[in-house]
């Protein structure tokens, strides 16, 4: 599948998870709405003219994707805005706590401390399994797959638990759509991010903020503009944030099908197989995996490594600080093969 892909063939690719990489033919159908958007921009754009049912077809087919209900959400340019317009919505009160994984994305790690620090609430950090609301817990946030493990977490069972306790909870799933099968209102969290420019393929700024129904008046969104109302739909709160260009919203309807015609289910399995097999020289972080997982870095420069490994082997890899030490995370997506991994083997075995 690798020509299906507009990646640069003289790049060994291996960092999917960071931006995602979008096929051909749902970067075409993207170029299309941009072009059909320049040719009559107000006919495209205006609310009382098409983009309100554009964007309705759109959300439809997202819905259905991620097993939600389309009233229940909304297009937002990544996961960042969705959880920034949650986290910002909050009216924390000092004192109140607000307990998060262990293993959370930076931009989120700096959100959360921006939150608290503004709001008085205090931060608690800890790994998954210890994530249980106590007495002054207000709301849990955490990754359903985590950004430097890759590990896949049981959102689901944690959603249950906080609802009991009446606790408000936030599923930042980056890197969940595409990569598992998902049934959002199965999960039950009061709000879910995720992004379809990563593991969907999506084109670049497509992502979603799901939200429970007793949830969505308390979410404000970013930008509060001309659909902004009291009679305003959940999904017509977040739409209108000023002039922007929503061909990549329109566009995730063309990478479901891209996934539905390249019988993805298998594609997937092919990619966990190779990232299980592959023989890296390094401890992994987690085995509850899908395409996507990080190894501990005990080398005495991982900068310069990184540095290495894309100036002398032309590897596209992350190797990044957590809270947990330095991690090397490799991602495995369709145009990835058994050369790419046994490429990184080699390089990594001789740094
Ligand atoms: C776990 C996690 N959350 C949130 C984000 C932010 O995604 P975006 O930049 O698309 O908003 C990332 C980005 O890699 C991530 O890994």
């Amino acid at each position: 599948m690798r020509d299906d892909f507009l990646l640069d063939p003289g790049v060994i690719y291996l960092n999917h998870g960071s931006f995602g990489a979008c096929p051909r033919p749902v970067f075409e159908a993207y170029q299309a709405y941009q072009r059909e958007l320049e040719r009559q921009p107000v006919e495209f754009l205006a609310l009382e003219r098409r983009l309100p049912e554009l964007l309705d077809e759109a959300r439809v087919a997202l819905a259905s994707y991620v097993g939600a209900s389309p009233d229940n959400l909304a297009f937002v340019t990544n996961a960042s805005s969705a959880i920034n317009a949650a986290a910002r919505s909050l009216r924390l009160e000092p004192g109140e706590e607000v307990l998060m994984g262990d293993d959370e994305y930076g931009g989120m790690r700096i959100l959360w401390n921006y939150v608290c620090a503004r709001s008085g609430a205090h931060l608690a950090e800890r790994p998954f399994e210890e994530l249980d609301p106590g007495p002054r817990t207000r709301v849990i946030f955490c990754s359903h797959i985590e950004w430097s493990s890759g590990r896949v977490n049981d959102v689901a069972a944690l959603c249950r638990r906080a609802r009991e306790a009446g606790v408000f909870t936030i599923v930042d799933g980056a890197h969940a759509p595409g990569q598992i099968e998902l049934h959002l209102e199965a999960i039950g969290a009061d709000v879910y991010a995720g992004n379809c420019h990563k593991w969907m393929c999506a084109p670049k700024g497509s992502g979603f903020l799901h939200a429970h129904r007793d949830a969505q008046r308390l979410i404000d969104p970013l930008i509060v503009s001309w659909d902004w109302g009291d009679g305003a739909a959940f999904h017509e709160l977040h739409r209108w944030q000023g002039t922007r260009d929503p061909s990549a919203f329109l566009a995730v309807q063309d990478a479901i099908a891209f996934l539905a015609s390249n019988d993805w289910a298998s594609v997937r399995t092919r990619c966990h197989e190779l990232l299980a097999g592959a023989a890296i020289p390094l401890e992994p972080l987690t085995d509850e995996f899908v395409q996507m997982r990080g190894f501990r870095v005990e080398h005495d420069d991982p900068p310069e490594l990184k540095r290495r490994l894309y100036d002398e082997h032309r590897i596209e890899v992350p190797i990044f600080e957590t809270q947990h030490g330095w991690a090397l995370r490799v991602s495995v997506q369709a145009y990835n093969d058994e050369d790419d991994l046994r490429a990184l083997a080699a390089a990594l075995s001789e740094s």
